[in-house]
Formats: structure tokens, sequence, C-alpha cells
């Protein structure tokens, strides 16, 4: 039997890390698990990613829309062994966060969606939502190029309407998740949302 893939999508601070962490541990006790974050940084590809994000380097919106695609394309071999063999992979972020920010940049939405065509898709993708209030409850942004409060919120809108071509194309496999309450209340949410039954096959994103 194949593994499952899963992606969880959120802004900053909406618990994505820890839930992901949680999520895995107690995935391991029913087969083999492992995380693969997006950006993988300890790439080459990741690695210039990192210096975009750190603010070291500058970069074309469109050059470093196409390196962040590339870096998931990197990764997507690996994805879909691990997957053939039985394991599940839960990735921390994907083309969905990719697609949100350039979009939040100004890039039109389907020149942002159009590298992606043909990864890996997603069986369910635990989109975190926070509120804009609820968010501001958890601390300042910190120090990296989109940790701000005006890329979250345009990035919050794109989110929305990412869900929605996501429902279009590939229906039932976006789960909005409410990531207020507590570390315990969400990952429960979250529980009742994995178990879903996945095709035989894996699909190809957006196609
Ligand atoms: P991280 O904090 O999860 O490591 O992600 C780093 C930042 O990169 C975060 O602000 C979201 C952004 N991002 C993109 O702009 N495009 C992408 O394709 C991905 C995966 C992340
Ligand atoms: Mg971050």
């Amino acid at each position: 039997m194949r593994g499952k893939f899963i992606v969880l999508e959120g802004l900053d601070r909406s618990g994505k890390s820890t839930q992901v962490d949680r999520l895995i541990q107690r995935l391991e006790q029913d087969g083999p698990a492992r995380l693969q974050k997006f950006p993988d940084r300890t790439t080459s590809i990741g690695k210039m990613i990192d210096a975009y994000l750190q603010s070291k380097t500058e970069m074309d919106d469109r050059a470093i829309h196409l390196l962040f695609s590339a870096n998931r394309w990197e990764c997507s071999k690996r994805i879909r062994e691990d997957i053939a063999k039985g394991i599940t992979v839960v990735a921390d972020r994907y083309a969905f966060s990719g697609i949100a920010f350039s979009a939040a940049k100004g890039l039109p939405f389907d020149y942002c969606l159009a590298p992606d065509e043909g990864l890996p898709l997603p069986d369910v993708v635990i989109n975190l939502s926070l509120s804009p209030e609820d968010a501001a409850k958890r601390g300042q942004y910190g120090e990296e190029k989109y940790e701000t409060l005006d890329m979250q919120e345009r990035t919050r809108a794109q989110f929305k309407l990412v869900a929605r071509e996501m429902e279009r194309r590939h229906p039932g496999r976006w789960k909005d998740v409410d990531a207020a309450g507590s570390v315990e209340e969400v990952g429960e949410r979250i529980r009742q949302v994995v178990g879903v039954e996945v095709d035989t096959e894996l699909g190809q994103l957006w196609m």
C-alpha cells in the first residue's frame, strides 16, 4: 500500500510547524512517515532561496518564484519514491504557498500556478486558518522577507483564491482547519481530516 502525501499550509504563526511535528509523531504509530519542508533550504537552490529570504541577496520576483518551484521539482522524485515504498510524506508548505506569496507581490495568478503543474498531487491539504486578530495575539513577526503585516494580509487573501482553484481542479482535497485554540485542540481537528481514503495512484497537481 502506498503512503499518503499530506500538505500543511498556512500563514506564518499559524502553528504549522508545531502541528506538522505532532502529526508525524502520530502517523509513525501506524507506519513510516517523514517531514518534507518547503523551501528545503539544504539544497543548492534552497541556499539561494534562504539568502533571498534573509535579504542577503536581491532577486527578480519571477526568478525567485521559479526557484521556489524548482526546489519542489528537485525534491519530487524522492517524494514519489517514498510514497511508492509506503512512506507517508508530510510537507510543511508546498505549491500553494508558492502561488499565494508570489501573487501577493503582484505576479499574475495563472503565471504563479504554471511551473508547479505536474508535481505530486497532495491527497489532502490542511490549511491552518487564523484570523488577523488571533494572529496578532501570537506576537511580532520575525526577520524574514515576507514577515510583515501588509504582506501577510495580502497573502491571506490570495490563499482564498488558491483554495477556490484547488476545489475547482481537485475537489475535496482542500481542508480549512481553524488554527485558533490550544495545540491539542488544533491537533484534534487535524486528526479528523487526515484519515482520508486515498486513490491507488498519486495524482499530478493541476492536471
Ligand atoms: P518557511 O518560514 O516555512 O521556511 O517559509 C519561508 C517563506 O517562504 C515564507 O514566508 C513563505 C515563503 N514561500 C514562498 O514565497 N514561496 C514558496 O513556494 C514557499 C514554499 C514559501
Ligand atoms: Mg518563516
